[in-house]
């Protein structure tokens, strides 16, 4: 096992093809956003409390009723294929080993049945909106009928957001054989080999068979990207409610305003994030929006963060805000894409160590007993001052 999250980055970074790696960690345009999201967390500092009888400490919580040995999921990322054969499925088995529910992406390279068939452990489905809403309720059918738990509606992407890396490396799906690409792949033989035994590309499968298109990519991107149904509004939640008896969560919320709107529509829950700095640039980070959504939501919704969580000590900050849960986006990537399924089996590990490890030294017994006690006075004046 390598020290830190940052070890499998840097690892992933040498074993990926250049613009794998890029798609990976690339934000939207200058990167300001996605440089923000990691920068905020250091603008929290603790208030440890000393000779607390931390022999016994419980990293456990409860999200809709369901007890998880840890506040974390890993969250919905899309085309995990290009960074190791049968992502989803080695991802899915990595959060099952860890105690943690999996969220799988509409944009996903493997088909939910096999995700299904991998692991028996919690999954929940991220929904993407198709302006032929047949698709949706298709996806969602066989996500009920698979057993997934929970719908995560993310609502922060009606467009993609201008990725200046992809454009730069050619990258778009289907991949072009450009040669610039050629060379990079050159660069890459063990990756591109691991590709191949795949049967080449990853493909959007999970899209492919909710659309009823044959899996070739140029139609799956079209349908992805083109078809996305931009008059979406918060009354659809109520279309998501008649097709979803689960919880419904709404990803992508930054505001106090929306927060109120997503649960005076009924959502049982939101996730304060900017998409991992990928979509909207000069959007804040998620960290210091939290506060006042944590204050909009009280008891009714729960609240998950995600962006910038690459430390166990990230975990307990989000929780002392009032967070329940994180979701992990780049950091099992990092994991797998560096060392395949262990990889990302192992990335899980250290960050449940390094929480537990920050839990012993803050003085806190339980991750559910974490609150802004422990956090110094001024957060809130340091996370608006960034
Ligand atoms: C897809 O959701 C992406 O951020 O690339």
């Amino acid at each position: 096992m390598l020290p830190a999250v940052k070890d499998y980055r840097e690892l992933a970074r040498r074993r990926l093809a250049r613009f794998a790696f890029d798609y990976l960690e690339g934000g939207a345009e200058d990167g300001r956003t996605l440089a923000r999201n990691v920068e905020a967390w250091q603008a929290v500092l603790f208030r440890p409390r000393a000779l607390q009888d931390v022999a016994q400490v419980d990293t456990g919580v409860e999200l809709f009723g369901r007890r998880q040995a840890l506040p974390m999921l890993v969250g919905p990322t899309g085309l995990n294929g290009l960074y190791w054969p049968r992502a989803e499925e080695a991802l899915a088995r990595a959060a099952r080993d860890a105690g943690v529910p999996f969220v799988l992406s509409t944009a996903s390279t493997s088909l939910l049945e096999d995700v299904r068939a991998a692991s028996e452990g919690e999954l929940w489905l991220q929904l993407y909106v198709q302006r032929e809403r047949r698709i949706a309720e298709d996806m969602m059918a066989r996500a009920r009928a698979a057993n997934f738990h929970a719908l995560m509606l993310t609502v922060d992407t009606m467009v993609h957001g201008k990725r200046d890396h992809d454009v730069r490396n050619g990258f778009r799906m289907p991949v072009p054989w450009t040669p610039r690409l050629m060379a990079d792949l050159a660069r890459h033989p063990r990756w591109c080999l691991r590709m191949l035994r795949q049967g080449g590309s990853p493909q959007l499968v999970n899209l492919a068979r909710s659309s009823g298109l044959s899996p070739d990519l140029r139609k799956q991107a079209a349908a992805m990207s083109r078809q996305m149904d931009m008059s979406l509004n918060w009354g659809d939640l109520a279309w998501v409610r008649r097709h979803w008896a689960g919880p419904v969560i709404v990803k992508g919320i930054l505001s106090a305003e929306d927060a109120r709107t997503a649960r005076d529509h009924g959502a049982d829950g939101i996730v304060v994030s900017n998409h991992g700095g990928r979509q909207l640039e000069g959007a804040p980070s998620s960290l210091e929006r939290l506060p006042e959504i944590v204050d909009v939501a009280g008891d009714r919704m729960h609240v998950f963060i995600d962006g910038g969580v690459r430390r166990g000590s990230d975990i307990a900050k989000a929780l002392a805000l009032g967070a329940k849960a994180v979701l992990l986006g780049r950091a099992p990537l990092y994991g797998l894409a560096a060392r395949g399924p262990q990889g990302a089996a192992e990335v899980l590990e250290i960050l449940r160590s390094e929480f537990e490890t920050t839990l012993r030294l803050l003085g806190v017994t339980a991750a559910s007993r974490l609150d802004a006690s422990s956090l110094c006075e001024d957060h809130r004046q340091r996370l608006r001052a960034l």
